[in-house]
């Protein structure tokens, strides 16, 4: 099944009923291996940076990233976590035999108050959809504010933030232009609103027409919290002849204080992440040749009612031999 059809049976299948109170999150999100594994892999093939090290697990979940830290040779680990999956967290780092080194806090980062005055590492999973959803990294970035000594280690401390453009005229016609005309019927507002809506799915790296730009890199050891809105310049030339339907943002994380640099993408050239990546239908369906190119910029800014939500802003033209668009598109991620 490719992923465009896997995507549409996924589309037409109901959900199932959850029997159980364990958040589906937690559970993707430990079985997605490049991500789990990665860290794992980071903490067990690095001691030297953990051995007799404080630790602070920025919303810890499980716990699963203090376990490996505490077996790593971490000194102690602060494990703060704001929802209930803390007192989960208690009882799995008792079974496991880590209670003299691991502490889990129940509550906010921004509202805790640590037994120590200072940490030498904070490790943290904060990555959103989108990378920036949901807002996680002004968590840590105030963790780092706080409590991490002045040579301290942040984990991880990079990420790059790229965009990419692809044909997708399956999905798009599935997702989007079913609204103009449903059983006879003009629902044509609702596919405005389907439009603003970026939608988190795989896309198969046939579909990618032109190059990968760079949009952003986030040094997460020195960046300031406004430094996630910003507003960045694009190209991207088309490798071939084609239809654009969309573009599509996807980000790599590094955790370059490893022996050896270590990292992950969540690109679809890379093995799939649950954060599989982010489509941003065009309006307009682009024609290129190849060698064209759509410039524009992205706009990211934190929604200012709800700062959990990602407010972006495209402007993007193609003055292509079949096709000359300008146009500026609004997208809200919540
Ligand atoms: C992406 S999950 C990562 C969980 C775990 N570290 C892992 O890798 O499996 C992020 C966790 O951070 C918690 N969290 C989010 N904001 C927080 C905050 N301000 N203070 C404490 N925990 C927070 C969430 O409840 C969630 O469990």
């Amino acid at each position: 099944m490719s992923p465009t059809t896997c995507r549409l049976w996924m589309a037409m299948t109901k959900p199932v009923p959850t029997i159980t109170s364990i958040p589906t999150l937690t559970l993707e999100m430990l079985k997605d291996v490049v991500r789990t594994k990665t860290y794992q892999n980071v903490i067990y093939q690095n001691k030297f940076l953990f051995k007799d090290k404080v630790v602070l697990d920025v919303g810890a979940g499980t716990g699963i990233l203090s376990l490996f830290c505490a077996k790593a040779g971490a000194a102690h680990v602060y494990a703060v976590e704001c929802s209930h999956m803390a007192d989960m967290a208690k009882e799995i780092v008792e079974a496991n035999g880590f209670s003299n080194v691991i502490t889990v806090l129940k509550g906010k980062i921004e509202e805790i108050d640590l037994p120590v005055a200072k940490v030498d590492i904070i490790i943290s999973e904060w990555m959103g959809y989108f990378l920036l959803f949901e807002n996680m990294l002004n968590t840590v970035l105030h963790a780092r504010d706080k409590w991490l000594v002045d040579d301290g280690v942040v984990l991880p401390d990079k990420t790059s933030l790229y965009l990419t453009a692809i044909e997708d005229a399956e999905y798009k016609d599935d997702k989007i232009e079913f609204w103009n005309n449903v059983y006879g019927f003009d629902m044509s507002c609702i596919k405005k609103q389907a439009l603003m809506e970026p939608l988190v799915d795989t896309v198969d790296q046939n579909q990618i027409v032109t190059n990968c730009q760079l949009l952003k890199t986030m040094d997460i050891s020195k960046m300031a919290p406004g430094d996630a809105s910003f507003t960045a310049p694009f190209k991207l030339v088309a490798e071939r002849d084609d239809y654009i339907h969309a573009l599509v943002a996807y980000f790599d994380v590094s955790f370059t204080k490893c022996h050896k640099l270590t990292g992950f993408s969540t690109g679809p050239r890379s093995r799939v992440t649950h954060w599989k990546q982010t489509v941003l239908y065009l309006e307009d369906v682009l024609t290129i040749c190849e060698g064209e190119a759509i410039v524009g910029s992205l706009a990211v800014a934190q929604n200012k009612k709800n700062p959990r939500d990602v407010d972006i802003m495209l402007k993007y033209s193609l003055n292509g031999r079949r096709c000359m668009v300008s146009k500026t598109q609004h997208y809200k991620m919540r």
